[in-house]
């Protein structure tokens, strides 16, 4: 157990999976990954090569090396705020479930809040082909309060900012949220949601959005 910026973080071995918990609520395992691949890879299948991407949530990297396998993808900044899970990945125990990703040239690993590190970059001038966040439960049910700024008008508007020409909003979800969705339609002029079958309950949800 550590205690990282967002509370109290477990990685716990169960059989050949890993799960990481967070502040007593299972957070993310090794064991499926769809919709953390297709993520990423709606939004490359929308680009052309030499792409940019940023990933907001490392986890278990599954959205990270879906981005390196895929044809579209030229870089991949991945932003996350807990040095544990960075560690994890990095020389741990996960490193193994994406082959070393995290050694890829391709990538650069920034430790920070997501949603300062945005701000401060739409304000430095970067930008990029697509950004595809996997910070929380979802839009309606974010892990930690200081998150849910992201998802308001403010936050959309700042997001469609960091974005390219042509370029797409990636966003995941553990269900609907249908008020996200009208305040992305209302920035963005392509908004498509792409529903994830689980194994039991609610289908994960994917938005992809371009102006
Ligand atoms: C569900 S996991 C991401 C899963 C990832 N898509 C994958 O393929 O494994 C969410 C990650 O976002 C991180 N996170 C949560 N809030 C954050 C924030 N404000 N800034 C940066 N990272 C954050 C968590 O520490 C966690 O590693």
């Amino acid at each position: 157990m550590v205690t990282g910026r967002g509370g109290e973080l477990v990685l716990r071995r169960d059989g050949s999976a890993f799960e990481v918990i967070a502040n007593g609520v299972f957070l993310m395992d090794t064991r499926n990954g769809e919709s953390e691949r297709l993520l990423v890879t709606g939004a490359a299948d929308r680009l052309t090569p030499g792409a940019t991407i940023l990933i907001g949530g490392l986890g278990v990297g599954f959205s990270l090396r879906a981005a390196l396998d895929h044809p579209n993808v030229g870089s991949v900044v991945v932003v996350e705020r807990e040095a544990a899970v960075i560690e994890w990945n990095r020389d741990g125990p996960l490193r193994s479930v994406h082959g070393d990703a995290l050694a890829d040239p391709r990538v650069r690993v920034v430790e920070a809040d997501l949603v300062a590190w945005l701000r401060s970059t739409l304000s430095a001038g970067e930008r990029f082909d697509a950004l595809c966040l996997d910070i929380d439960n979802g839009p309606e049910w974010t892990v930690t309060e200081g998150n849910a700024e992201l998802y308001g008008e403010s936050g959309v508007d700042g997001l469609a900012r960091l974005l390219h020409p042509g370029g797409v909003l990636a966003v995941w979800s553990a269900g609907a949220a249908p008020s996200f969705t009208e305040r992305l339609r209302a920035r963005f002029a392509d908004v498509r949601t792409v529903d994830v079958p689980v194994p039991r309950g609610e289908p994960d949800v994917l938005w992809f959005a371009r102006s």
